[in-house]
């Protein structure tokens, strides 16, 4: 129990680390908060200032989800502790203690959270974002569209996840309110699109 406790503090505690803040300060960009969605998440930052900077933030997010989890299971913890620690890393990007719990909107976390289930489900989703944002060049569709899909993966490929992950999935369709509005309303900004649009 200690084990759980502890590992679920410390993966909401790395989960709270905004790459996406902090990658533009570092490069003197503006704030990813202020800028185009006001989304502090990979997306936004590369509006803001391009593909390296935006791999750098998706990189940290994935693996600040991933790292938790894949220690935890290391450590043999059982896989409904699995599960909590998982939504706590996605909790923390989505409400950062060290940013006035106002962050992302934890795809990129989610995907890295999910991954040591198995590289098939990684597959898929990657493959299920990408599709969906090459033909509609909308990011957040793609993020919807993969987070619906993806306990359904789960529950194909390793049942015994289903329902966290499909917890997890409404808590990101949740954090993508506005962008469902925008996207019935026709306003959603595409990928590369700099338009400011809150
Ligand atoms: O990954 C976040 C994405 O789904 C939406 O980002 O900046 O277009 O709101 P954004």
């Amino acid at each position: 129990l200690w084990l759980t406790l502890g590992l679920t503090i410390l993966a909401y505690l790395v989960g709270s680390i905004s790459s996406a803040i902090l990658v533009c300060k570092l490069l003197s960009l503006p704030d990813p908060r202020t800028q185009g969605s006001n989304n502090p998440g990979a997306t936004n930052v590369y509006r803001i200032g391009g593909k390296a900077a935006a791999i750098s933030v998706l990189v940290f997010d994935i693996l600040k989800g991933a790292v938790p989890v894949w220690g935890a299971y290391f450590l043999k913890v059982d896989p409904i502790s699995l599960g909590i620690i998982a939504l706590a890393s996605c909790l923390g990007h989505m409400f950062p203690v060290f940013f006035q719990f106002k962050g992302g909107k934890a795809v990129a976390t989610a995907f890295g959270v999910l991954l040591p289930i198995g590289l098939d489900l990684g597959g898929l989703l990657v493959l299920t974002w990408y599709s969906v944002a090459k033909i509609t060049h909308y990011s957040s569709l793609a993020a919807i569209v993969s987070v619906s899909l993806a306990p359904f993966y789960i529950w194909l490929l390793k049942p015994l996840y289903t329902y966290p992950a499909m917890m997890l999935s409404i808590l990101i369709l949740l954090r993508h309110k506005a962008n469902i509005v925008r996207l019935i309303k026709g306003t959603e900004p595409k990928i590369t699109s700099k338009k400011l649009n809150s």
